[in-house]
Parts: C-alpha cells; structure tokens; sequence
C-alpha cells in the first residue's frame, strides 16, 4: 500500500516535471510598458496604474496570467571582465500576479518600505519579460 502510493507520488511528480510546454510558451510578444516612463515619479504607499500594450497580443496569449515585478538596475563585471546591468528583480514580492496579460493594466501598491531611488524598473512576465524605462520612487 505505501509502496503503491510511493509509485503513485513519483509518477505524478515525473508528470508534473514532464508536462510538455505548451504551445503559448513558445510565441515571444513583447507587450511594451508604457506607463511607468521615465518621468513617472511614485510616492510610497501611493497606488498606481501599470499599462502595456495589448494591440499584438494574440487572442490565445491573452488569458494567460502575467506577473509584475519591482527592481533597480545595477551594473557589475562578470568573471570575463564584461560589464553587465543586473535587474536586482523582487522575485519574492511581485507588485503583483495572477492577472491576465490581456487586461492592459493593473494597478498596483508601491511598497512602503522600497528605498527612494531614481533607477527602478517594472517587469511584466507572462512572456519574455519587458521592463519598463527606469523611473523614479520618493517618499
Ligand atoms: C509619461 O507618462 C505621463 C503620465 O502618464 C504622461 O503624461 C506623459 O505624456 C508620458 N511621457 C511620455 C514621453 O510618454
Ligand atoms: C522586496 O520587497 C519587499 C516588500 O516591499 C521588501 O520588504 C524587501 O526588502 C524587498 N527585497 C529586496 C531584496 O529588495
């Protein structure tokens, strides 16, 4: 009986690993953000409105669910000595998610605890991951 349930568990698992990708996974849309821009300038606690642009969203992409992140550009040089810019991306806080991609917006709360600085981004998964210009969050 364990035995069974043990086979049983390590199936589901390997199908959970297994399932193919499915089809939308594979189409790259790039849903511009246009709001935040580059002049937006948020105050903490302050509620506001992220939009993208849905006009070349397929219909069958646009159920699926995006998620919003916040983050700050930084730059660093890697082992090669090449520069790169890192996102710094709040992965275990999004601003939000669950929503669907095809809605064009959300609005979302800005932390109150998000340190004032001028670099942040906004990035919309769902797809490839658009980040937005960088703007600005005071108090
Ligand atoms: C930036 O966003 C603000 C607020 O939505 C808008 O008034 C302004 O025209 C935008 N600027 C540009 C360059 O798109
Ligand atoms: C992520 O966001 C939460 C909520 O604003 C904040 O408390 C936390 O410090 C952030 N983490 C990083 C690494 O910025």
């Amino acid at each position: 009986m364990i035995f069974t349930n043990l086979i049983s568990l390590f199936v589901t698992v390997v199908a959970v690993v297994a399932t193919p990708i499915q089809p939308q996974q594979l189409d790259v849309i790039s849903p511009a953000i246009t709001s935040p821009n580059a002049t937006a300038r948020w105050t903490l606690g302050s509620t506001q409105r992220v939009v993208w642009e849905t006009s070349k969203i397929p219909p069958s992409f646009a159920t699926n669910r995006g998620m919003l992140v916040l983050g700050h550009l930084s730059t660093y040089t890697d082992s090669e000595g090449e520069q790169r810019v890192s996102e710094n991306l709040n992965y275990t806080h999004p601003l939000a998610s669950g929503f669907q991609i095809g809605a064009g917006s959300y609005d979302v709360v800005v932390p109150l605890d998000a340190p004032p600085r001028k670099d942040y981004i906004i990035v919309l998964f769902g797809d490839s991951g658009n980040r937005s210009p960088t703007f600005e969050i005071r108090k």
